[in-house]
């Protein structure tokens, strides 16, 4: 059986490793990796392919940046005649990143299956992008592999049928208790050391955020306010620094820094006092190690992460952000437990239900 899995950005990548680790013990499965090159910047992919440990990709799609409608048809355009030419039986899609989406609607019209790894989730917020490539890419999968029981309710309510649907927990947390302790050895040494505790940990991404010059810069006032308690490492997504400058903002003593690779990253979370972020996979992660999150969006497609996890919603409320930073420093921080089948095993769940 020959099975392609499909990255592209950043956070496909601490997806596909654990499922690909997991299929490498069923002789009959023969994997192909194809990155489509969404993200480029060694620090946006190679240092994370490396960490993680996933091989080479054996096929580079190189698309690069571009708006929405062009990169979705650069990475449909270029991943049709792999597809043609190697004819896999099962196509694995990761997250709801535009690669995610292009590589389903390709297959499906090729009559490919399709697997959606991290089906089902919803934040009902259809101004997102990544929303609507979630919604699309559950429509043409044939197998839908979920991290929760939110997931498997919206399914349902969208009439997806039952049996396709298959609750394997969160691969990402699989590759975070993986590399948590070598992340942990990093900390006594590098960034982490270098930071006076306690320090706040922020990533910032989503168009919302900072696309708008006046909402990027009144969150830039709020963590500058933040900093005044804290010191804030801000380890910048390069959307973001790029915005930065374009609209001439002062980050006054923000430390803003370049992507951090995996491991530096995984370690600065599990110490920070307080993680502040518009990210996904940041706010899963956070519930995992316990630390408290506040979130800069008005909704999450991760809802137990908010009601079993460290999660706060602060939307974009500076006093909102002022007064949550406040109680974390009070000792009043959120508590949290870690949702059922978060539990580093569902990349083998996944594998189990593709070998049969
Ligand atoms: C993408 C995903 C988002 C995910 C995020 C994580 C979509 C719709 N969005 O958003 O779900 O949370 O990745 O990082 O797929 N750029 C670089 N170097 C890179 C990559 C991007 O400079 O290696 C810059 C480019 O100017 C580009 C911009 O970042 O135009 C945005 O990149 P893009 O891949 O379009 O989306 P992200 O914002 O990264």
């Amino acid at each position: 059986m020959n099975v392609f899995h499909i990255v592209g950005a950043r956070p496909n990548f601490m997806k596909v490793a654990p499922v690909m680790n997991a299929l490498k013990t069923r002789p009959h499965i023969v994997q192909t990796l194809v990155h489509t090159g969404q993200h480029y910047d060694a620090n946006m992919s190679e240092v994370f392919l490396e960490q993680l440990g996933i091989p080479a990709p054996d096929v580079n799609l190189a698309v690069g940046s571009g708006t929405h409608a062009r990169q979705t048809a650069e990475i449909m355009t270029r991943f049709e005649p792999v597809l043609l030419d190697r004819k896999p039986d099962l196509v694995l899609v990761y997250g709801d990143v535009n690669s995610t989406v292009a590589a389903a609607l390709v297959s499906a019209k090729l009559g490919v299956r399709v697997g959606h790894v991290e089906a089902g989730l919803r934040s009902f917020d259809r101004t997102m992008p990544e929303e609507i490539n979630r919604l699309l890419t559950d429509q043409l999968a044939d197998l839908l592999f979920t991290p929760s029981e939110d997931a498997d309710v919206n399914l349902r309510n969208e009439g997806i049928p039952a049996e396709q649907v298959f609750r394997v927990g969160n691969v990402m947390i699989d590759s975070l208790v993986k590399l948590l302790p070598a992340a942990r050895r990093q900390s006594q040494t590098g960034l982490c050391l270098s930071q006076p505790k306690p320090y706040a940990l922020v990533t910032l991404h989503r168009p919302a955020n900072v696309d708008d010059a006046a909402i990027l810069k009144r969150i830039l006032q709020s963590l500058l306010e933040v900093s005044q308690d804290l010191a804030v490492v801000f380890p910048a997504h390069p959307r973001t620094r790029k915005r930065i400058a374009d609209f001439g903002l002062q980050a006054g003593q923000l430390q803003i820094l370049d992507p951090l690779p995996y491991l530096e990253f995984l370690a600065m979370q599990s110490r920070a006092t307080v993680v502040i972020t518009d990210s996904g996979g940041i706010q899963e992660e956070t519930t995992y190690l316990g630390v408290p999150c506040l979130t800069l969006r008005e909704n999450t497609e991760r809802p137990v992460t908010v009601s079993l996890g460290t999660n706060v919603l602060v939307g974009c409320d500076p006093s909102k952000l002022r007064s949550e930073v406040s109680r974390v420093l009070a000792g009043q921080a959120k508590k949290g437990t870690i949702p059922p089948l978060w539990d580093g095993h569902a990349g083998e769940r996944i594998a189990a239900v593709i070998a049969g």
